[in-house]
């Protein structure tokens, strides 16, 4: 075997346009094959970490049309980097589960033929159902595609995550940035009878910053206490706001009086307050005021009028 291990660099490396400098090399994300001699599974995978980063894993479908096209007919095909676990077909390189909707099987594939099938091949240039998938068991012996990832950790800028695509990669801003900016939410003022304290990572009311929210003296707070700014640039819940906390109103007269009370805030709230009268003849026992504290209760019971006719009776 004159040409044993004769590797192909499919895609070495792609010239990219940057305004600063006119040429920058990028180490692209290339896939490298040995169709020399066919393996199991396992010395596939091998291999592919020894040399290379790992199998060939497809995270779409140009991705597959891309190695169809690229990679030579070999009759027994080629192993790609995918195997059940624990029941579940996973992508090994990522330890991630297949997405169904990303799944290129042939037809009635994955059978499990005869059991134990728990690797997959893939159809390169086959005449029928090219570039699909198929189970298979992983002693079997075929041909072995690996891939070189582009990504480094200089690659993208802190919060982007790289994505490694056919001969290059991209930066994906990770949620809550935008470039090299943060997601904004819209400016919290403190509520009306109350405060707000906000901070925040990447400032104050920028991306995952936190507000928390304070009610004065006799009101209190209601919705959420806390809002945190999401990626989407909205503020997790309503803006809440700070209510008058509420007394009993004042019902049941048995006492005689006639009352009269000032609500400066809402009814029957903090602040508010009530005079209590007596009939003509009639004495007050009690607080002649009462007012609503900021606990919610009556500061002083309402008072009784009692009869004043058997002191003016009295003769001394
Ligand atoms: C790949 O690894 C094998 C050993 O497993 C080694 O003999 C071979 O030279 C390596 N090839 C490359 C291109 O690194
Ligand atoms: C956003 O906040 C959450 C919870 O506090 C934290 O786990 C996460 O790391 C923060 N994200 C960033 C990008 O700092
Ligand atoms: C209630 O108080 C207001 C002002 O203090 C007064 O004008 C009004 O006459 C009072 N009403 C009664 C029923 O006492
Ligand atoms: C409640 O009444 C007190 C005493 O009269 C006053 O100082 C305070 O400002 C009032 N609070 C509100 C919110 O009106
Ligand atoms: C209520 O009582 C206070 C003294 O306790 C008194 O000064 C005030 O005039 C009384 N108010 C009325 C309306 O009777």
């Amino acid at each position: 075997n004159k040409h044993a291990y004769a590797f192909l660099i499919l895609q070495m490396a792609l010239w990219d346009f940057d305004a600063m400098q006119l040429f920058l090399t990028v180490k692209a994300w290339t896939y490298h094959y040995n169709i020399d001699i066919n393996v199991d599974w396992k010395t596939a995978r091998q291999w592919c970490q020894k040399n290379y980063t790992d199998m060939v894993a497809i995270q779409n479908h140009a991705e597959v049309e891309h190695l169809n096209q690229l990679l030579p007919f070999n009759k027994a095909y080629y192993w790609i980097g995918i195997r059940k676990i624990e029941g579940y077909w996973t992508w090994i390189g990522t330890n991630k589960r297949l997405d169904p909707e990303a799944a290129n099987w042939a037809e009635n594939e994955p059978n499990n033929k005869g059991s134990g099938q728990d690797c997959v091949e893939i159809y390169i240039k086959r005449s029928k159902e090219t570039a699909k998938w198929n189970d298979e068991k992983c002693s079997k012996k075929k041909a072995t595609v690996c891939y070189l990832a582009s990504c480094s950790k200089e690659s993208c800028s802190e919060h982007a995550e790289c994505v490694e695509t056919i001969g290059s990669y991209k930066c994906q801003c990770l949620p809550g940035f935008i470039g090299p900016r943060f997601v904004q939410c819209r400016p919290i003022e403190n509520p009306q009878q109350g405060f707000v304290t906000c901070d925040g990572d990447f400032g104050v009311f920028n991306f995952n910053s936190s507000c928390q929210f304070h009610c004065g003296t006799g009101f209190k707070l209601e919705g959420a206490q806390r809002l945190r700014c999401l990626a989407s640039g909205h503020w997790d819940n309503a803006l809440p706001s700070c209510q008058a906390v509420q007394c009993l109103p004042i019902t049941d007269a048995p006492g005689g009086w006639s009352m009269n009370c000032t609500h400066p805030l809402s009814i029957h709230s903090f602040n508010s307050s009530c005079e209590f009268k007596c009939e003509e003849g009639f004495e007050l026992k009690g607080s002649n005021t009462t007012w609503c504290d900021q606990t919610g209760h009556w500061t002083h019971k309402p008072p009784t009028c009692q009869g004043t006719a058997h002191l003016q009776n009295n003769p001394h």
